[in-house]
């Protein structure tokens, strides 16, 4: 006898057969969804983990479990690697673009401003750089370290941003590290800045909703991009208006009537951009293409049969085969050659942006000297704050010659054209007043246009020494248990690297 038979004597039998195929395709499903659900959480790590307490802020504590992710980490103590404008190696921007000096005349960027280099000396180049102080806000320590999340956990957000950066000093021991990217839990990608969620909320996105390929920059911009403090220090990226365009930015802090400072020789109401890369990659190709960060910045690597992320994140000119030769063919020096070619042009651009933007500077400070008044400045001082904003845009975006030459070459264009045009208004103003012309200008060296625009640079030295050797080593004391690593890993951190 068979089934249909079977069913046609008894009609019951059906109905077993068919709960049963029904039974047996739902628990195949829930089977079924349990292991993706598994291979989602192992996916990331593709190693099973024991999670960590929440905030873990010590990286060598995740390098237990994670040591390739963390060796390589390690490596952005490396500071050998130069290319034409950008790596880890020591370059004094100051020095190599004068005229910034007078662009940020009564501003703290016109005393120091190093390029950037790798995420460990995140908390170390706070210390030491001549532009911080301890009457700054705590707000500064926001993206420098991995102990943030955690004070954030306590003092509550706007609590830690109310704090001053003395106070939180002695708790800020950590740099960068896992736990700012990385769910404790199952290591999924995790955003732990709260400047970015709520950001995304203005702009009506929820940031729970964006995809894996989207995580994979979004981590990355929670510090790479403009941001202001409001008047309770509360950490702000202007993204409300238009999101990551240069033009709506502007217009909308002129809207608040935002000033970060008087420029102490113009006396223009200025703007500091503090680094869009964010923002202007996402004009460029490779985000228009749905390239994220990490594909250039921290690429495959293969070790045996591993494969993993390399978490040295640095300039993808170290190592073109594996950041871009994955999708580019040719050679790596041409392609290379392709970058510096766009970088030469932008930096082109660039310089004559900065002389023209500081001779205007000087022009409008003389012009007040000899009794303008404030109705006739009125006009360029708005050009110039409009034209440093653009300027700056580009010039504090790391990457962006290469990231987004278009953009980039545009805004400063518009930036050289405002420099031009308050130019042309000032001349007959310093002529009305008896200004001789061309106005006299100082020396294009760094030392020279520091002492005049009034910066004493022995006593800012002096003062920061003093900080050095009289109070760090009392918050590195008390930071102590914050550091303390486990007793049964020894990280091999990379020989002979140098340290400025
Ligand atoms: C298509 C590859 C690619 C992508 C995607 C990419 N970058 Fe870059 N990035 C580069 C290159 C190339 C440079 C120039 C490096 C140099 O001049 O040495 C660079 C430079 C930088 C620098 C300055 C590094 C230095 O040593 O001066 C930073 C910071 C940076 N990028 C951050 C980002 C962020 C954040 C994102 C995502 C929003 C991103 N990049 C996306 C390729 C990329
Ligand atoms: C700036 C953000 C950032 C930091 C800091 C960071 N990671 Fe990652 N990590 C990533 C990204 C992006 C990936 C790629 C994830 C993906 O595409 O699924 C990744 C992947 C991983 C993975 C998955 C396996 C792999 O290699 O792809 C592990 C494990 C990991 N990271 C461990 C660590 C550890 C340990 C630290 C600290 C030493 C750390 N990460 C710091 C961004 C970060
Ligand atoms: C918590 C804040 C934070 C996060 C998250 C972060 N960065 Fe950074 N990044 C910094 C700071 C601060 C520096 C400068 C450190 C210094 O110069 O001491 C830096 C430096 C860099 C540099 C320069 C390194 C070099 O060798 O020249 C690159 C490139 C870079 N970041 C890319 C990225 C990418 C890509 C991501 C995301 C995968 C990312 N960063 C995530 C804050 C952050
Ligand atoms: C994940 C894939 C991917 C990676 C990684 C990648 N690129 Fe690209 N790149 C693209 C795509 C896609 C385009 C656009 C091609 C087109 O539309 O014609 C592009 C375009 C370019 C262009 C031409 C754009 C222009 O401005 O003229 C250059 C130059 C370039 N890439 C350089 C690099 C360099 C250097 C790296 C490594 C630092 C890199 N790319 C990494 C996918 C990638």
């Amino acid at each position: 006898m068979n089934i249909s038979e079977l069913v046609d004597r008894k009609p019951w039998v059906a109905w077993v057969l068919f709960l049963g195929t029904a039974v047996a395709v739902f628990l195949a499903g829930l089977f079924l969804a349990t292991i993706l659900d598994r291979r989602g959480e192992a996916s990331v790590a593709g190693v099973p983990m024991t999670p960590l307490p929440d905030f873990e802020p010590r990286n060598a504590v995740w390098g237990q479990q994670f040591p390739r992710q963390f060796q390589t980490y390690l490596q952005t103590l490396d500071t050998t690697f130069v290319s034409r404008y950008g790596g880890a190696r020591h370059r004094d921007m100051l020095g190599q673009h004068p005229e910034m000096v007078v662009l940020w005349a009564g501003y703290p960027f016109a005393r120091d401003y190093d390029q950037i280099r790798g995420h460990y000396y995140a908390v170390k180049d706070v210390h030491r750089t001549l532009r911080t102080n301890n009457d700054m806000p705590g707000t500064c320590w926001t993206c420098k370290s991995t102990d943030v999340p955690r004070l954030m956990d306590e003092f509550g957000v706007a609590g830690f941003y109310e704090q001053s950066w003395r106070d939180l000093g002695p708790e800020v021991a950590n740099p960068i590290g896992c736990q700012d990217c990385h769910n404790p839990q199952n290591m999924s990608l995790q955003i732990t800045r709260p400047a970015l969620v709520e950001a995304f909320d203005r702009m009506g996105r929820d940031i729970q909703q964006a995809s894996h390929q989207e995580m994979r920059s979004l981590v990355c911009a929670q510090c790479h991009v403009e941001y202001y403090f409001d008047e309770s220090n509360y950490l702000i990226f202007p993204w409300d208006e238009d999101g990551y365009d240069a033009a709506a930015q502007e217009a909308f802090q002129d809207e608040r009537g935002h000033v970060d400072w008087v420029h102490s020789v113009s006396r223009t109401p200025m703007l500091k951009v503090q680094h869009p890369d964010y923002e202007l990659f996402q004009s460029g190709i490779h985000a228009r293409r749905g390239v994220s960060c990490s594909d250039c910045h921290m690429p495959y690597q293969r070790e045996g049969a591993v494969k993993f992320t390399n978490h040295h994140i640095q300039s993808p000119l170290a190592d073109v085969s594996s950041s871009c030769m994955t999708c580019h063919s040719g050679s790596e020096s041409e392609l290379t050659q392709r970058v510096y070619e766009n970088q030469d042009r932008i930096v082109e651009l660039r310089r004559d942006a900065e002389r023209k933007l500081a001779m205007l500077h000087i022009e409008a400070g003389a012009a007040w000297d000899a009794g303008a008044t404030e109705d006739e400045m009125e006009p360029v001082l708005e050009l110039i704050r409009s034209a440093q904003w653009r300027w700056d845009f580009v010039a504090a975006s790391h990457g962006a010659a290469f990231h987004a030459p278009v953009e980039s070459g545009r805004l400063l264009g518009q930036a050289i054209s405002q420099a031009g045009e308050g130019r042309l208004i000032l001349s007959p103003i310093l002529s009305r007043l008896g200004v001789d012309q061309p106005v006299e200008m100082p020396e294009w060296e760094k030392e020279t246009l520091q002492a005049f625009i009034g910066i004493d640079i022995e006593a800012e030295r002096a003062h920061k020494a003093a900080f050095l050797q009289d109070t760090l080593p009392s918050w590195y004391q008390s930071a102590q248990h914050l550091r303390e690593g486990p007793t049964d890993y020894v990280p091999q951190v990379p020989e002979a690297l140098p340290n400025r």
